[in-house]
């Protein structure tokens, strides 16, 4: 069975582009609404038959060419001693924010494999049920977008508390963010253990940061993450969002592939990240699109791709609960057609 997204990891050819979307289980289903219903969603999470549910819902739809884990990547916070919680408007809430020294007493590291075993669990579940050409991606939130939840206790307009902690004490930062690099690595680790094909890494909020301070601040913690999880078996994908104009920077991280989002072209982004597998890079909201405007931009993505060996399509950020499911069928039935037909 060719595993068409592996392959592409490994730039090797492919007889059509493999495509997947970020946060492609979730409340534009309704099949997931209807779970999510009767409870919460850290329930969900916490449930593996209703995670491995949740994240093969998708798949019976679309002709996905991965799966990704039901969790989210706040769920580490809980073990290190950061309570938090999901309100319905607002999103996630943090207890009590770390913004000192003082304030990161009592937070420490996790042993995944025990104390996120649900997430494992459910892995080994979609993994049981899965089809066998259709890998299963794991994932982590990246250190400076998980450290950005803990410091300013969710979802923020401008980032104030993370910078001010991170220009005020430099040192006590860098060891929040050793802290929670240590936390990544073995949550990766133990999620390739329990059998995920491929890891992504979300640093959703990477590029609300200069590059002189993505530069001296987050990107060696992002390198030591890496390097610690890749050659397992599993390659290793970073997507730093808002990161188009540091391309250069991100090229540093040693990824097996680099995610883009959708601020720039793909040629531009891939000429300037290398000789690396490239994931994205549509427009989230072209999802809102009629089936034409959809053809036309992802004809554009594949343009530009230009044939050229390890690109997986994806959307350039998460899935919006205003997709309309149809739509995404024609897109992923539209990255298949266009790219076989060129191939
Ligand atoms: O991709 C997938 O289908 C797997 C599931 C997945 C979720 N969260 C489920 C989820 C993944 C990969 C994530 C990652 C995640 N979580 C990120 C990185 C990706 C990104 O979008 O940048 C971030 C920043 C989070 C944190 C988070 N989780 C926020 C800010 C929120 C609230 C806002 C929102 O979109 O609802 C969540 C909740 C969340 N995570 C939901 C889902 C399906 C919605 C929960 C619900 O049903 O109410």
């Amino acid at each position: 069975m060719p595993l068409r997204l592996l392959d592409a990891c490994a730039r090797k050819p492919v007889d059509a582009t493999p495509v997947w979307l970020m946060r492609q289980a979730g409340r534009y289903l309704p099949e997931y609404r209807a779970i999510r219903e009767k409870m919460s969603f850290v329930e969900m999470c916490r449930r593996p038959d209703v995670a491995a549910e949740v994240t093969l819902q998708p798949l019976r739809r679309f002709d996905l060419d991965a799966a990704i884990v039901f969790a989210d990547i706040l769920l580490p916070l809980e073990p290190m001693g950061i309570g938090f919680h999901f309100t319905g408007d607002e999103g996630p809430v943090i207890e009590r924010p770390i913004r000192s020294a003082r304030d990161l007493e009592g937070v420490h590291g996790i042993d995944a494999a025990a104390d996120l075993q649900y997430v494992m669990d459910t892995i080994r579940l979609v993994r049981h049920e899965l089809a066998p050409g259709v890998p299963l991606i794991g994932f982590s939130g990246a250190p400076f977008t998980l450290a950005s939840y803990i410091v300013e206790g969710g979802h923020s307009r401008n980032y104030a508390h993370v910078k001010r902690f991170m220009y005020h004490d430099p040192v006590t930062f860098a060891r929040l963010m050793d802290l929670i690099s240590e936390v990544v690595v073995d949550y990766l680790r133990a999620q390739i253990a329990a059998g995920a094909q491929a890891v992504q890494l979300f640093d959703s909020w990477a590029g609300w940061l200069s590059p002189y301070d993505y530069e001296l601040s987050i990107l060696p913690h992002v390198q030591y993450v890496i390097d610690a999880v890749k050659g397992r078996g599993a390659p290793v994908i970073y997507f730093a969002n808002g990161a188009s104009a540091m391309l250069d920077l991100v090229a540093k991280v040693r990824s097996d592939v680099i995610g883009v989002d959708w601020r720039i072209r793909l040629d531009r982004a891939w000429d300037q990240l290398g000789d690396v597998a490239v994931q994205g890079n549509l427009d989230p909201l072209t999802l809102l699109g009629p089936p034409q405007a959809i053809e036309e931009r992802v004809a554009d993505v594949l343009r530009r791709a230009a044939g050229r060996p390890g690109h997986i399509f994806n959307l350039g950020h998460g899935m919006v609960p205003q997709a309309p499911p149809d739509n995404v069928k024609y897109l992923v039935d539209a990255v298949h057609r266009l790219s076989a037909a060129a191939g």
